[in-house]
């Protein structure tokens, strides 16, 4: 076989085979095509503009790229996988298309520019994909929030601690995913800006305008500094940090729901359609789903350590490395779209057991620090107070017993200054109430906490509208 390359001037011989198949990125780089055929449609523009090449031969680029953009769109463009990458099957399809011309498209520009300037484009429409992602699954535990009007016992060391709602049990976790959202928003910003123009590494000799290519694509700004941002994956090592940690957020959530949907707990059902059964033992029914989502968090993390290690101790500015740059946080965010997705499909599907919640809940003495809070209120100081609690557990231990089983003159013999209006105090729902501090489990906290959640998922998806309408504006005026 010939192969053909961008660069086999220098050369004597033609690449062995081996050599091509080790150095070719068309398995992960085929991704980038339709972004790699935005960005010459803007370079081309823009060597026109500045008067790099005539109209007429920018005229004649410009029809073959478009007719190349809508070869990828339609499914019928060919890649030639005797090719190194993409960007080399992009520029001789064109050359193929319109000649020796296409030649010129190249003129100003580097793969090293190029190579980093699609992989933004790319993971741009990624991150408002993935974030949107996010969002549905907040709109559903949203919905729980709303709807489900449960007492659950709150844990800590995964042992009864205090009562709590779902509300505000589902709450805990939107928080933690609308810190996932913002951070990737945060990152997509943080990456808006566009490398092209910096060439190999150190610049251009032609008089370009690389505000007009970065408007064209639709970012911020041109990048300021040529050499790192050749050599910038920064971007890419964040968002695959983002990934793990919507990722591990998912993890805890999943084996929530392994517990919970457990014989010991049985406090939830997973819907049939989200749950597998076993092939020897006919009674079960697995959350194999709920699992996976928890075992895949294994391969996200793992990608971010593949980012930070791969890029750790490179010198400036494009080492070949980098050419391994996208397939893990291709994956990681293809991944966590699934897992984000699967996540929304259970939780908008849960059946939540309140008989046996309400049972469980009673146990294990749950509402002991409210015990202790009714005698300080009394005039104890909580730290007696801790004490002849205490006392009364090991006593109800003894006696097989609930606090709310033990008589008043049972409870006196502890400390006079229980009273009759003890039961009512620790009753779950006033354990529940009675939590008003800013944040805390109340219904009037869950209220105010719903509240800004509701907000903030409303300017969210305000950010990705906008930039979502940039994005695709700019596609519309390349290819018209
Ligand atoms: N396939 C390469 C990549 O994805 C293209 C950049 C090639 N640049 C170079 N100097 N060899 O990184």
């Amino acid at each position: 076989m010939v192969n053909r390359t961008l660069w086999s001037g220098r050369f004597n011989r033609d690449l062995d085979n081996s050599t091509l198949e080790f150095t070719s990125s068309l398995d992960v780089d085929t991704a980038l095509s339709f972004y790699d055929v935005m960005g010459s449609l803007a370079h081309v523009n823009m060597l026109r503009k500045c008067k790099i090449i005539p109209d007429k031969d920018a005229d004649v680029i410009t029809s073959g790229l478009r007719s190349i953009a809508a070869q990828i769109e339609s499914g019928e463009f060919k890649v030639d996988r005797s090719l190194e990458d993409i960007h080399t099957n992009i520029e001789f399809k064109l050359t193929d298309i319109v000649g020796s011309v296409g030649g010129k498209l190249h003129t100003g520009r580097s793969r090293n520019d190029q190579v980093v300037t699609d992989f933004k484009m790319y993971l741009r429409d990624a991150v408002l994909d993935v974030v949107s992602s996010i969002d549905r699954l907040i709109n559903a535990l949203i919905e729980i929030a709303r709807s489900e009007n449960i007492i659950i016992p709150g844990l800590t060391h995964t042992q009864h601690a205090q009562p709590v709602t779902v509300a505000q049990h589902a709450l805990a976790h939107i928080f933690k995913l609308e810190r996932d959202a913002s951070r990737f928003l945060e990152a997509f910003d943080r990456m808006n800006y566009c490398p092209l123009g910096s060439a190999a590494l150190a610049g251009t000799t032609y008089p370009i305008d690389r505000e007009m290519v970065a408007e064209a694509l639709g970012f911020k700004a041109p990048t300021q500094n040529s050499m790192d941002s050749v050599s910038d994956r920064d971007f890419a090592t964040e968002l695959a940090f983002c990934s793990s940690l919507t990722a591990i957020h998912l993890s805890s959530m999943a084996e929530e729901l392994i517990i919970w949907s457990s014989q010991e707990f049985n406090f939830v059902e997973i819907d049939d359609m989200y749950t597998t059964g076993s092939s020897i033992m006919p009674q079960k029914k697995n959350p194999d789903i709920a699992e996976l989502i928890r075992g895949k968090t294994g391969n996200i993390v793992g990608n971010l350590v593949t980012m930070l290690v791969m890029t750790k101790g490179l010198p400036l500015t494009y080492n070949r490395d980098l050419q391994e740059d996208k397939a893990p946080v291709m994956l990681s965010l293809d991944s966590l779209r699934k897992c984000l997705m699967m996540m929304c499909k259970i939780v908008s599907t849960l059946k939540f057991n309140e008989n046996v919640i309400a049972n469980k809940v009673t146990l294990g003495f749950i509402n002991a620090t409210d015990l202790a809070d009714y005698l300080a209120t009394r005039g104890l100081t909580f730290r007696d107070a801790h004490g002849v609690v205490g006392a009364v557990v090991r006593y109800c231990i003894e006696k097989n017993k609930n606090f709310g089983d033990l008589s008043l003159d049972e409870l006196k013999k502890f400390s006079e200054l229980f009273y009759d209006d003890v039961y009512n105090y620790i009753s779950m729902e006033s354990c529940v109430e009675r939590r008003n501090s800013s944040g805390g489990t109340s219904s009037q906290s869950t209220e105010i906490q719903l509240e800004h959640v509701v907000q903030s998922y409303v300017r969210r998806k305000d950010k990705i509208m906008r930039e979502s309408n940039i994005i695709n504006t700019c596609w519309s005026r390349l290819v018209s």
